[in-house]
């Protein structure tokens, strides 16, 4: 509960307002119910993280994020993705670290960022993005590091 209220402490300073959704675990902010997932597409929205189940200490690897990788979101001046927050949250540690903000414009950008990462011990690496019509989503990955 702690890294998810540290993230949406993170969106909400990113330009959320408190009533937005926060819809990939199924909550919403103020703990109302989602719509079922066929009804707010979850496919297009999760964004789907790449990267290596293992790295080394100190040494840069790449993660990938993309949104709608296998059922592509709409990308319209009406309804578009917003942008991309990367974090990382060492193991045992209570904080989390904003690697990267990517914004998107509509009709013309697609939403998938490629960003060089370098831990020194055992992460979870968390993904957030906002669609400006059915708001926030996220994922997160494990990696070790020897
Ligand atoms: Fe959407």
């Amino acid at each position: 509960m702690k890294r998810r209220e540290a993230l949406l402490g993170s969106a909400i300073v990113a330009g959320l307002a408190a009533g937005d959704s926060f819809a990939a675990s199924g909550k919403r902010l103020g703990g109302a119910i989602i719509p079922p997932e066929k009804e707010m597409g979850i496919e297009k929205h999760v964004p789907i993280i790449t990267a290596p189940a293992s790295a080394k200490a100190g040494e840069p690897f790449t993660i990938t994020v993309e949104v709608g990788k296998t059922v592509p979101h709409p990308n319209t001046l009406e309804h578009h993705i917003k942008w991309i927050q990367l974090y990382a949250q060492y193991e045992g540690s209570q904080y989390v670290i904003e690697l990267g903000t990517f914004n998107f414009g509509p009709t013309v950008a697609h939403p998938k960022v490629t960003m060089p990462v370098m831990l020194q011990s055992n992460a979870t690496i968390y993904a957030l993005e906002h669609c400006n019509i059915h708001g926030l989503w996220d994922n997160s990955v494990e990696i070790k590091v020897s």
